[in-house]
């Protein structure tokens, strides 16, 4: 790990909770990161390969008391913070980014998301109050924290958002077999959603970019029913965290593959 050195700059997180840290040194020259859904599955892998790389992290959840793994991480790097986030709130979305007002964030990281009950997005057994709630997960969430902490990623040096989706969310792909109606449709409007926001920061210098990190062993893949061949969530976030450290502008409002290939729309 690179060596932390200590800084004027700390941000002293009032211990009004149980489960944040006293005090967290962020490093000045450091890069940031902001990732949602950090408790598990890739957003932990995130978590873990960012701040091993001498990023500060600020790895947000929803229920940081419970987040054992995260807290562990939390104990072994100075600069990561666990905050509480919930993406579907509002008060959770509005307070975090009051809190970090003016702290740039180089990498703003979409990774909270849900598969959804298989039986409810299948025909005939519909249950369109499952489709609200992925929705509100997966489109509504990214949306509502991406625009929350866009001042943020614009004043950053690197100026990057980036959410995780996949080909499903594609008509082409989406198409090719029947089924799982709620999860692509909630990545197919999620990928709208970014490449309108795209538009309207292009002036900025703000990259937004979605990316599919492959067929990944994690309890979303599992909810999905996929039995077939995956990759650990250690290999795929260490593919996802070189892309982003590469991405180039015909990226912009894209889906990519974690190997860099454009996935046509
Ligand atoms: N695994 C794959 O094969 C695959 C393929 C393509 C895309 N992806 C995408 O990768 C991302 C990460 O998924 P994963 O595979 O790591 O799944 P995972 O292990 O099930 O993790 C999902 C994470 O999202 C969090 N989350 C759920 N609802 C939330 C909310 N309302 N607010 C904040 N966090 C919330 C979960 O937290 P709780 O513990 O609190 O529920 C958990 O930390 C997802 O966006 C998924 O669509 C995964």
């Amino acid at each position: 790990m690179k060596k932390l050195f200590c800084s004027s700059l700390y941000i002293f997180l009032l211990a009004s909770s149980s489960y944040i840290s006293a005090e967290v040194a962020f490093v000045p020259d450091h890069s940031t990161i902001l990732i949602t859904g950090s408790n598990r599955g890739l957003g932990l892998e995130f978590s873990r390969q960012y701040a091993a790389a001498g990023w500060n992290v600020i790895a947000t959840c929803r229920n940081p008391q419970t987040a054992e793994e995260l807290q562990t991480l939390a104990g072994q790097y100075n600069q990561v913070v666990v905050e509480k986030m919930d993406v579907t709130s509002d008060r959770d979305v509005e307070t975090l980014a009051t809190k970090y007002k003016n702290q740039p964030i180089d990498v703003l990281l979409n990774n909270a998301g849900i598969y959804g009950t298989l039986e409810k997005q299948t025909l005939g057994t519909f249950d369109f109050e499952e489709l609200k709630r992925v929705f509100d997960v997966n489109t509504i969430g990214s949306l509502r924290v991406s625009a929350a902490f866009l001042d943020n990623v614009a004043a950053s040096e690197q100026k990057k958002i980036i959410s995780l989706g996949g080909g499903m969310g594609t008509p082409t792909i989406g198409s090719m077999f029947g089924g799982h109606y709620f999860m692509k449709m909630s990545k197919a409007a999620h990928l709208s959603a970014m490449g309108t926001l795209q538009a309207d920061v292009d002036d900025t210098g703000i990259i937004i970019t979605m990316i599919s990190p492959g067929r990944v062993d994690t309890q979303l893949m599992r909810d999905s029913g996929w039995t077939g061949k995956s990759i650990s969530a250690e290999k795929s976030a260490g593919l996802v965290i070189s892309l982003i450290a590469r991405l180039e502008p015909e990226m912009k409002g894209r889906l990519v593959m974690y190997n860099g290939m454009i996935i046509p729309w």
